[in-house]
């Protein structure tokens, strides 16, 4: 391994991850271990070079403290105790001063002066440690991904493709709720670009006739579930030998699945899903990437910025886009709507700016008049959102400038539409996603 470590031992702090960033950010790799790890466990951490015992509110578990291993402190590995309350570092000892610059200059010491590790976390360094280690991983056996189209499934594919070449089958499954060209850039970039195995499955028809006449929002996204699994599944049982299954799993995705002390935001729901008896070992090179850092890799690994930098879109694709019980053309006005908003929003730089954007066509009409005739047509929506995590969300105030052209375009290309709205809604009360 080409990289130096300092490691965080979870004692109870509430922002962990905040600090390895920190680390991060300086150069160095960092890491995240339960408080309980054995000093012999972590003196045989890869390249581990100091340790920050990273205390807070946590560190009481069903009424009584924990506390590390006090082995630990004689291990001749550097040991800094600290306080990460909130986004600031604090050290717990008296001399950890409360401004935030002589707060990083102490960082900076302890990573540099006292463990002597070199700033040497790069994602070049990162994608040459990961393709050692898949080769040792895999051998020559063979590994099946499901490749979306989004950041993180595509940049595992791609460092597979680097690592294992013509030994991956990325399976590609249109389920007709795909944005505009969005699966044709798939099989451009990993099929005519970079050579890829792809399985190309269009399942539209298959899909969309399972959806026929579903109008609850919960019943459509468990039958998009379940059924982009049958159609996972039977293309992985058509394929002979497989042994291994890539998965796009982030760091975030196991820090939140919840620590010895921290409590579960999320279950890591990555592995959920397929049939027990598809029984596959699992590749999750990017299992600790931070989101930014998977778009570095993806970057490093040539992949065009419209993937790299793709913004967030829900498994059910436009079908929850398209509200109530889809239809062809419905659906149809919300691909058109979309692409034409990520076109103006692309124009306007917006698309640097804000965090989601998307439009939504709901399942009632209005009335209007075009060519001077009494029409009867659908409304289209658009929502535009900023967030850090998601769990709210604030609008982004367009310019009446963009919205007009957006509008116009919108009214004159797609068919049986007749009213364009803006939906102003922060998250709570309304949630991102209309269904
Ligand atoms: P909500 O609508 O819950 O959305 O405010 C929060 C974020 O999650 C995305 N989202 C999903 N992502 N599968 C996903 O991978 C889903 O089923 C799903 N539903 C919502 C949504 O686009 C937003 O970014």
């Amino acid at each position: 391994m080409k990289q130096d470590m300092i490691v965080i031992l979870d004692l109870g702090s509430t922002d962990n991850t905040g600090l390895a960033r920190e680390i991060r950010g300086l150069g160095v790799y960092s890491e995240i271990y339960p408080h309980d790890i054995t000093p012999d466990q972590l003196k045989n951490l890869p390249g581990i070079k100091g340790v920050i015992i990273n205390g807070g509110p946590n560190h009481i578990i069903d009424g009584t403290a924990i506390d590390v291993n006090p082995e630990i402190y004689s291990s001749g590995i550097p040991v800094m105790a600290a306080s990460h309350q909130t986004a600031q570092c604090q050290l717990s000892l008296e001399s950890w001063p409360n401004d935030e610059k002589a707060k990083e200059q102490l960082l900076k010491n302890f990573v540099f002066d006292t463990c002597c590790a070199q700033p040497n976390w790069n994602m070049k360094n990162f994608i040459d440690d990961q393709i050692e280690l898949i080769r040792r991983q895999v051998g020559d056996k063979k590994v099946l991904l499901a490749l979306s189209g989004g950041v993180d499934s595509s940049v595992v594919a791609a460092l597979l493709i680097k690592a294992v070449g013509k030994q991956l089958y990325c399976v590609h499954v249109n389920h007709g709720l795909m944005r505009k060209g969005e699966s044709q850039s798939v099989i451009e970039v990993f099929q005519n670009q970079l050579d890829a195995n792809l399985i190309y499955v269009d399942a539209t028809d298959r899909f969309l006739d399972k959806l026929a006449g579903v109008a609850d929002p919960e019943q459509k996204r468990k039958i998009i579930g379940a059924e982009f699994i049958r159609v996972f599944e039977e293309e992985a049982r058509k394929l002979e030998g497989i042994d291994f299954l890539a998965q796009g799993t982030i760091y975030p995705d196991i820090v939140e699945s919840g620590t010895k002390t921290a409590k579960v935001v999320k279950s890591h729901h990555n592995v959920g899903g397929l049939p027990e008896d598809l029984k596959f070992q699992l590749v999750e090179p990017l299992k600790q990437l931070f989101k930014d850092e998977v778009r570095a890799c993806g970057k490093e690994l040539g992949l065009p910025d419209e993937m790299v930098y793709r913004q967030p879109f829900p498994g059910p694709g436009l079908g929850v886009r398209c509200l109530g019980a889809i239809t062809r053309d419905r659906l149809e006005a919300v691909r058109e709507s979309d692409a034409i908003l990520r076109e103006e929003f692309k124009k306007a730089g917006l698309d640097k700016t804000v965090w989601q954007y998307f439009t939504i066509v709901p399942d009632f009409k209005s009335v209007g008049v075009r060519d001077n005739a009494r029409c009867f047509d659908w409304p289209v929506i658009i929502r535009a959102v900023n967030t850090i995590d998601a769990m709210t969300a604030a609008i982004e105030p367009i310019d009446y400038d963009v919205l007009g052209k957006i509008t116009d375009r919108i009214l004159k290309e797609v068919k049986n539409v007749n009213r364009v709205c803006y939906d102003i809604s922060p998250k709570p009360t309304a949630t991102i996603e209309w269904e």
